[in-house]
């Protein structure tokens, strides 16, 4: 890899995703010696802020917020904003870009970022068709140097808007030079799947139909929809999580062994299981894929307001906050498995996890007077703990027979000091060397769409749902309940011994 230097344009400098994510992840990354070293860093935004008042109202609050690596602001804070530019203009004016453009080139004669260029999208989706066309329009692509360009999800509304979204890029760029950002790729965890999977003797032997009951796939959240009401409302929990992040969780999981590491290799097989999704007709999305809204209700000790009542959230809305959802991939490997998806806003708990659920043996040799046997569990612990454990049974110590569950536990985040890069972090870093091995190609987001849309249609056809169906601090509506109970199974709570229900 290749960390050349570079000019990294960041449209929506002055946004919630610069200032929460982007900032603090450059931060890091300098401060842990990532950076290429003549990295310059141009922040646009429409604010009238001077490079002075950008860094002073904008960058060190969004360092001392967010930034894991707060504690060496003395040292290297002033290194830091050095890097940074703040380029004023509104995205909308052509005359802008030209301006822009002229100062790109004079940092490029001043620096040794030798024409390559990173575009970043961090601006609201209906202003991605536009900027690009944009770029092209006034010369600011093709660079001199070599040109990528980040465009942050969603990755448009449906598909035929993803694909129109996509025409628009491909205009300007090549397949190569797209980076479609699902930060979830950039977690520690979910890039740990492969290597749990791939780099261990005794899990790819078990990993299929004939061991495998079910999988479960969580990502659980206590926030409401904060202050993206707006967006959030047209797109719902469907959209939101399960067509990106959800989907690729099942690929990662799902997936063959790629013939190699190399990028393309490891997306071509998860989009074969994307392709094989069995798709749901109307009949199954009522059977299942349940949606749920929320109501008010009682988070960590405090009331909070119903989702019709947040804000730019239509009061009559019909936008799902909570989805849970059971598919079928229909290779050799995995027919017949069960795969159980569940996502949601305010419910009890934040946490993202996979859980493989291994078959019952039978029951001849340890009978009900010993205690129940509990099923084999693979847990792969995303967020907030990191880590993966096994559940077993084994005797309880004494003098009786009795069997119990216990857990081979690894936690790489339960220890205090330790610290793992955040999903940003890494993604840039890739964006800057050029490895687009954690970003979405083309065909995985259109294949997704391909399958969520049906979901949505069926669910438009089906007409009002009974919204709010759960509260506030609950696992979604009871047919999510339903859902793994009409299959005589349950959801697993995040300590993957109880159950919820
Ligand atoms: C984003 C969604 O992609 O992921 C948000 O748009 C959601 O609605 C967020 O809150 C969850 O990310 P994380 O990293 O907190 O699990």
């Amino acid at each position: 890899d290749r960390l050349d230097n570079s000019l990294l344009v960041i449209f929506g400098g002055t946004g919630d995703l610069a200032r929460r994510k982007l900032y603090p992840a450059l931060f890091n990354l300098f401060v842990d010696g990532f950076l290429p070293p003549a990295l310059g860093v141009i922040a646009v935004g429409r604010r009238g802020f001077t490079r002075d008042s950008f860094r002073q109202e904008i960058l060190l609050p969004s360092l001392e917020t967010f930034s894991r690596r707060a504690a060496s602001m003395d040292a290297y804070f002033e290194p830091f904003a050095t890097r940074l530019h703040y380029f004023r203009t509104d995205i909308y004016d052509p005359e802008g870009y030209t301006r822009l453009e002229q100062f790109l080139v004079e940092l490029e004669e001043a620096g040794g970022s030798r024409g390559n260029r990173i575009f970043y999208l961090a601006v609201a989706p209906e202003h991605f068709g536009p900027v690009i066309r944009s770029l092209k329009e006034t010369g600011l692509v093709p660079a001199r140097g070599w040109q990528r360009v980040v465009i942050e999800k969603p990755f448009g509304h449906d598909l035929p808007s993803a694909t129109e979204l996509n025409r628009q890029l491909r205009e300007a760029f090549s397949e190569e030079e797209i980076y479609r950002i699902d930060h979830y790729l950039g977690k520690e965890m979910i890039q740990n799947i492969m290597v749990i999977r791939f780099a261990n003797t005794f899990f790819e032997p078990v990993w299929n139909n004939k061991y495998i009951d079910h999988v479960q796939i969580t990502s659980a959240e206590t926030v409401g929809v904060e202050n993206r009401g707006g967006y959030y409302d047209r797109a719902g929990a469907l959209r939101d999580m399960v067509q990106n992040h959800l989907l690729q969780l099942v690929t990662l999981v799902a997936m063959e062994p790629p013939a190699s590491l190399a990028t393309e290799a490891i997306r071509d097989e998860k989009v074969k299981v994307l392709r094989s999704l069995k798709p749901l007709d109307a009949a199954a999305v009522s059977k299942n894929a349940i949606r749920g809204q929320y109501g008010a209700g009682e988070i960590d000790g405090q009331m909070v307001p119903p989702y019709r009542q947040e804000k730019e959230v239509a009061p009559d809305s019909t936008t799902e906050t909570f989805v849970a959802l059971k598919l079928f991939i229909d290779n050799f490997r995995w027919a017949g498995v069960p795969f159980y998806l569940r996502t949601g806003k305010r419910l009890p708990l934040k946490v993202t996890e996979i859980i493989l659920q291994f078959k019952s043996l039978p029951d001849i040799l340890y009978f009900k007077e010993y205690g129940e046997l509990r099923p084999n569990l693979l847990v792969i612990r995303v967020q907030p703990l990191e880590g993966v454990y096994v559940q077993l049974n084994a005797k309880r110590p004494g003098n009786n027979n009795y069997i119990v569950p216990i857990r081979l536990d690894f936690c790489q985040n339960c220890e205090v000091g330790v610290n793992s890069p955040e999903a940003y972090e890494r993604l840039l870093y890739d964006v800057m060397r050029g490895d687009p091995t954690l970003f979405t190609r083309w065909d995985e987001v259109e294949a997704a769409w391909k399958f969520v849309d049906p979901i949505s249609a069926a669910w438009a056809a089906q007409g009002q749902p009974q919204f709010p169906n759960y509260a506030a601090g609950q696992w979604g509506p009871p047919a999510a309940q339903r859902l793994l109970i009409c299959d005589a199974r349950r959801w697993w709570e995040e300590n993957g011994a109880e159950s919820i229900s």
